[in-house]
């Protein structure tokens, strides 16, 4: 069943969004080469316990860490640790906060110092992807309308979609319904309807779009050992089209 928020929810998401972009900025301005996937942990661990929330991934499913950071050809669910970051290298970085009862969600895909041309194309077409998916999140559409939306766009710049993770309602809960498909049919599935707050998180390969997960049970890795990057916001439907909640007009995301 999908719990349709209220606008006091919906402000309450927001504000739990805003503490993960605020957290987002602070290891923005640490990703350079030669720092750890730890240190940013740190970071976005110390800054969102720092204004009372707590970070959502944190024990989730036994997860270790505060963050996902995925560099290059891991997809998703990254477990910061040593790894250094290099010139060149992407990494997407999820943050959830958890804070007065309601999470939110959010994922930036940054490059390490100057990225290649390749890394800056997929870079910006993931982006892109997701940025089609939310414009899609209207009233009366359906679910399937903003997954082929997506898939379209990816697969027509000669990317693919990751299959086995998906978009998610959001709320009390960190995962909740609806699922969000980032692949499907036109005039398919759920119809949107105001109140439903859900995430659109495209995760876009360079190259086929299977995945792998490590022996770690969590680090998802690109079959073919190409890049992968991924962006999230959660979202809103209302009346007035979508409402983007983890986006805000002092911060670049
Ligand atoms: N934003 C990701 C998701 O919605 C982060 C998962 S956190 C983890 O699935 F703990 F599951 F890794
Ligand atoms: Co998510």
């Amino acid at each position: 069943m999908i719990h349709l928020k209220s606008s006091r929810e919906i402000e309450d998401i927001r504000t739990s969004c805003r503490l993960a972009a605020e957290a987002m900025a602070a290891v923005q301005r640490e990703v350079r080469p030669g720092v750890t996937t730890g240190h940013l942990d740190d970071v976005a661990d110390d800054y969102i316990r720092s204004q009372g929330g707590t970070p959502s991934a944190k024990g989730y499913r036994g997860f270790p860490k505060s963050i996902c950071v995925s560099v290059n050809e891991v997809v998703v669910h990254g477990i910061p640790g040593d790894r250094v970051l290099s010139e060149g290298d992407i990494l997407s970085v999820d943050i959830a906060v958890k804070k007065g009862g309601y999470h939110g969600d959010m994922n930036v895909s940054f490059a390490v110092g100057e990225p290649t041309e390749e890394a800056r194309r997929l870079l910006d077409a993931t982006s892109q992807s997701m940025e089609l998916g939310m414009q899609a999140c209207v009233t009366g559409n359906r679910l399937g309308d903003v997954g082929h939306v997506i898939q379209s766009f990816v697969e027509g710049e000669g990317y693919s979609v990751v299959r086995e993770y998906c978009g998610h309602g959001i709320g009390r809960a960190f995962h909740e319904e609806p699922q969000l498909l980032h692949f499907g049919q036109p005039q398919t599935g759920r119809r949107l309807e105001p109140g439903i707050v859900f995430t659109v998180e495209p995760m876009v390969n360079q190259g086929i779009p299977d995945v792998t997960v490590l022996e770690d049970n969590w680090t998802a890795v690109t079959g073919d050992g190409k890049l992968s990057a991924q962006f999230e916001h959660t979202i809103a439907v209302t009346e007035n089209g979508p409402d983007v909640l983890s986006r805000f007009d002092d911060l670049p995301f």
